[in-house]
């Protein structure tokens, strides 16, 4: 009688959930080894990623100048506390451009640490601010431009290198919780709440 069960051929691409066979795997990892990390599976156009993860870098370095500076100047009744923020979210901005850094490294890349043209690559603004109301305002506007610059790198990220789009998904998360503390924070200033109510175009309603 015959059997009705067939032997698959050795390798038969229908009977492995993985794409590669694992002969082709080892082939091809010994390909262009000096590339690291970066393997021939890797989806992305590198040159994109890389741009966009230094003006990602650029972004958190501008971040960490204007919390640092605010940290310093912060003055008035309600300063101690909100320096405190400023100077623990500098910090964490300082990780972010570190992640960052290290990431343009594993995929060949060299992370640009130059102050020329700092802030023109960074998506948010250096703003110094005078009241501590303006601080706080500038440092939320900052975050939501990071957010959304981050979003869309994620988006653009998809499937096509999920370490990075990952490691910005993580860096987005921590981006929100800095502009919820400083919505907090403005609400709670005795100006606050005026300020971030008013009509964007009431200041030259008179004019
Ligand atoms: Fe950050
Ligand atoms: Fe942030």
């Amino acid at each position: 009688m015959r059997s009705t069960q067939t032997t698959a051929p050795k390798n038969a691409p229908a009977e492995t959930p993985f794409l590669s066979d694992v002969t082709e795997l080892r082939r091809r990892a010994r390909e262009h080894i000096e590339n690291g990390a970066l393997t021939p599976s890797y989806l992305a156009n590198k040159e994109v990623v890389l741009n966009l993860l230094n003006d990602a870098l650029a972004t958190e370095l501008v971040c960490v100048l204007r919390y640092r500076r605010h940290y310093f100047m912060a003055r008035g009744i309600h300063s101690q506390a909100v320096a405190e923020e400023f100077l623990a979210h500098s910090n964490e901005e300082q990780g972010h451009a570190d992640q960052i850094a290290e990431r343009i490294v594993q995929l060949g890349g060299e992370p640009n640490f130059s102050p020329d043209g700092l802030t023109s690559r960074s998506h948010a603004e250096y703003i110094e601010g005078t009241t501590l109301s303006d601080m706080i305002r500038e440092n939320l506007v900052a975050e939501r431009i990071a957010i959304d610059s981050y979003r869309d790198f994620i988006q653009y990220l998809g499937e096509k290198d999920p370490t990075t789009r990952r490691l910005m998904e993580s860096i987005l998360a921590v981006e929100e919780e800095h502009a919820d503390d400083l919505a907090d924070l403005l609400q709670g200033m005795p100006d606050g709440q005026s300020e971030v109510r008013r009509p964007p175009m009431s200041k030259h309603s008179n004019d």
